[in-house]
């Protein structure tokens, strides 16, 4: 590696840094507690979308104690909409846990932060060189793409051991400004050594030593192995009102979305005609039966392809729903107090 990322290409991938770099909220700061959440946040998920999750988010948490403390439920509703809600879960669990083991002050070495929960090599990397200036790698998405074509490597950039193997290389070469590069090398992947046959190379600071420049394989590379296909399932989503009421399921604490706010749905597709038999199966009676459109979620793993019903039941019900979790609450509460995820963002709007 050393061959491309020679003193000589990483003083230019600097000084390109210092005149292109986007002025993030979370550059304006060097507080270990303010880039852990940022770096958490980003990971999945675009800037734009950060931005205002961030601001939020340290207003309610502006410290480690806050965020140690913070209910539960309320952590869910910061979060949602960003995905990936095991994220704000472990946030609050490494916040315990530097309270408890650490007198509540962030802890200064890479491996101490590698320890805490959610922080894997790369996130215990940033926080390390960004925060402290320690001369640690930090390889995300971004930085494995620019990686792999400055070298022309058609590795697959999924295997962990070609991860390791550039985490060894790049160690050696990281400058003293340790923080301005791994910002430098994510920023050079977000904005210019982009993906999908759009690498901008005439922009790039490191295009006299790139082999992907050099021999036109931007759009081949980098190279990931074939993934094993997500798994489909057919969803119906249940939009069941009563005129001041909307049933809400809570998921099980466990698992995907686990202890999020749902719609209540089942598995498979079920006609409109079925839907008045299921419902009186749950405890429910029918008045009134709409089609919504359908929508797609996409997970890690499984997709949701779902179809819809608004169900309007008789105002009258008070028993127990016959569906795991459900409860039927106040319109008015709906926004304040539950978090429901994206997955539903195509029928929230009915949540009015
Ligand atoms: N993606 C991951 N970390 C980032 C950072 N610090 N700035 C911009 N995008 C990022």
């Amino acid at each position: 590696m050393k061959n491309y990322l020679h003193t000589g290409a990483v003083r230019e991938l600097l000084l390109w840094y210092q005149e292109n770099k986007r002025d993030l909220p979370w550059r304006r700061t060097r507080d270990p507690y303010r880039i852990w959440i940022s770096e958490i946040m980003l990971q999945q998920t675009r800037v734009e979308a950060v931005k205002p999750y961030y601001a939020r988010f340290l207003e309610v948490c502006p410290n480690v104690e806050t965020l140690a403390s913070i209910p539960e439920e309320r952590l869910m509703k910061l979060w949602e909409g960003l995905g990936y809600y095991s994220r704000a879960r472990n946030l609050k669990r490494a916040a315990q846990t530097v309270l408890e083991k650490h007198g509540g002050k962030m802890p200064t070495t890479y491996e101490e932060l590698r320890a805490l929960s959610g922080i894997g090599d790369y996130t215990a990397g940033a926080i390390a060189s960004i925060a402290y200036g320690i001369r640690v790698p930090a390889i995300d998405g971004n930085v494995l793409r620019v990686l792999a074509r400055l070298q022309g490597s058609h590795e697959d950039i999924l295997n962990p051991k070609v991860k390791a193997k550039w985490r060894d290389e790049l160690r050696e070469l990281i400058p003293p400004e340790a923080g301005d590069f791994t910002q430098a090398m994510i920023e050079l992947g977000a904005t210019v050594c982009v993906p999908n046959g759009e690498a901008k190379c005439h922009l790039c600071p490191l295009r006299g030593d790139c082999v992907a420049a050099r021999d036109a394989l931007t759009d081949v590379l980098p190279v990931r192995a074939a993934k094993k296909p997500r798994r489909i399932e057919k969803r119906t989503v249940l939009i069941i009102r009563d005129g001041t009421r909307t049933a809400l399921c809570k998921r099980p604490s466990k698992g995907l979305l686990a202890g999020l706010y749902e719609l209540p749905n089942v598995l498979g597709h079920l006609s409109a005609q079925e839907i008045p038999a299921y419902l009186r199966t749950i405890g429910f009676e029918a008045l009134h039966v709409e089609a919504l459109v359908p929508s797609k979620h996409i997970f890690t793993h499984v997709e949701w392809h779902m179809i819809a019903y608004a169900i309007r039941i008789t105002p009258d019900f008070d028993g127990q729903c016959g569906m795991e979790g459900m409860q039927l609450i106040e319109n008015r509460d709906l926004h304040q107090n539950y978090a429901v995820p994206s997955a539903f963002s195509a029928y929230t709007k009915y949540l009015v």
